[in-house]
């Protein structure tokens, strides 16, 4: 079969092959590169991979060669956790945060999460869409070509509802992919301040709707001191199974609540944040294959503890990276300085980040079996970083070394 574009000189191409299951232990440093290779499109689909110099098998008549000059490829980079559509931003909080203020202090007084709500009620869908693309481009520009986005700024049935039809229309006219995820338990309204579990029936209620509307794929909950407990938390993704939703869950960011065990119970898909998660609660995470999402860029924000990704590693647990993009705990949809994170903060190697953005985000979002690696039928969905190697990337902080975005085989970047 002939391709309808190649990729050729590419000095080091990251391939991540051979990945059905989350890559855990060892073989997260154990991703597929290919020195001085090239990379076949047909279709939007990876047509081949190899090293050398393409042949006569797959170049035909329409086949468009492009040089790469001997630079570094990977997969499209995927978010398995952002806050990508809400009113409003909180620089406002800053000198608060600066002046030791807790996050969750913040929230309590109304504000935090409480205050993007506010914003997000008042802002029509045109501006909630405008101001989402634009994070969407620069996300885009980083190498990202797969974001998870979640409600949650709504906390009443029509918000949440414009929040994910802003989410699905990106999904559809911009060239970045979206996973949906309906996060109605993100905080407590005051006017249910002591009768959170009447807020709790409030969310169940809004499950089927929102399944109905077919406007997210998974659920997820924060389950937090002083938000939702965690027999709260299981009240809500046990309904939310049922109704066929993936699960995921906030867990044990602040406080060691017993989320991930939590995540581990109830086949969640992934268990987000970490950075107080016990040792139970990460043996039984890696019993159950449960994806650890952590969100290095949040512990940097808010002056924390990074999460024990070393011990989840050497646990067994599949590790995946995220920007957490959102107006609080972490405004930026810098991926890259994300992955920075990852080696500076939580000390995983460079081998290790890219596994966790590529192949081990995809399976922390259900869709491994498209994206995440560079194989043959897979997405054409792919990276060309100014860099001469994996390891320069992550080296070299604080920058973007994007070059090129593919999506789908075609250059949107
Ligand atoms: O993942 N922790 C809860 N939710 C977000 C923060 C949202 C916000 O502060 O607006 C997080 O950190
Ligand atoms: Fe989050």
């Amino acid at each position: 079969m002939k391709a309808d574009f190649i990729l050729r000189n590419i000095g080091q191409l990251i391939t991540v092959a051979g990945s059905d299951k989350p890559r855990v232990g060892k073989e997260m440093s154990e991703l597929e590169i290919l020195e001085d290779a090239y990379l076949a499109v047909r279709d939007g689909r990876i047509l081949k991979v190899a090293k050398g110099e393409p042949g006569e098998d797959i170049i035909g008549e329409g086949t468009v060669i492009e040089d790469a000059r001997g630079l570094t490829v990977s997969p499209g980079l995927v978010d398995p956790h952002t806050h990508l559509v809400h009113g409003g931003s909180r620089e406002n909080e800053f000198s608060l945060k600066l002046e030791g203020v807790p996050y969750i202090d913040i929230l309590k007084q109304g504000g935090g999460i409480l205050s993007t709500v506010r914003a997000t009620k008042e802002a029509t869908h045109e501006e909630l869409y405008h101001k989402a693309k634009k994070s969407l481009d620069t996300m885009l520009g980083f190498g990202m070509t797969t974001v998870e986005a979640k409600s949650g700024y709504g906390l009443d049935l029509e918000t949440e509802i414009k929040q994910m039809e802003v989410a699905k229309r990106l999904d559809e006219e911009h060239p970045v992919d979206i996973a949906s995820t309906f996060l109605g338990a993100h905080a407590v309204p005051m006017e249910y301040k002591r009768r959170s579990d009447e807020f709790v029936e409030k969310v169940i209620e809004m499950l089927p709707v929102v399944k109905e509307r077919e406007l997210a794929e998974f659920c997820d909950v924060f389950c937090e001191e002083g938000v939702f407990s965690v027999d709260q938390t299981r009240r809500i993704l046990l309904e939310a199974k049922k109704l066929g939703y993936k699960l995921k869950i906030h867990a044990d960011e602040i406080v060691s609540l017993g989320g991930a065990e939590l995540a581990a119970e109830v086949g969640a898909i992934s268990g987000d944040h970490l950075m107080a998660a016990s040792d139970r609660g990460i043996e039984l995470m890696a019993r159950e294959g449960v994806v650890a999402d952590i969100l290095p860029g949040t512990s940097f924000n808010l002056g924390k503890a990074y999460a024990p990704a070393r011990k989840m590693i050497d646990m067994g647990v599949p590790v995946a990276l995220s920007t957490d993009y959102n107006p609080g705990s972490c405004p930026t949809e810098n991926m890259q300085f994300i992955m920075q994170l990852g080696s500076l903060g939580l000390r995983m190697t460079p081998k290790e980040v890219f596994t966790a953005v590529t192949i081990n985000a995809a399976h922390s979002i259900g869709r491994a079996h498209e994206i995440g690696s560079l194989e043959p039928g897979k997405k054409a969905d792919f990276v060309v970083f100014d860099a001469p190697n994996l390891d320069y990337i992550i080296y070299h902080f604080g920058i973007s070394h994007t070059k090129e975005v593919y999506k789908g085989g075609k250059l949107v970047y």
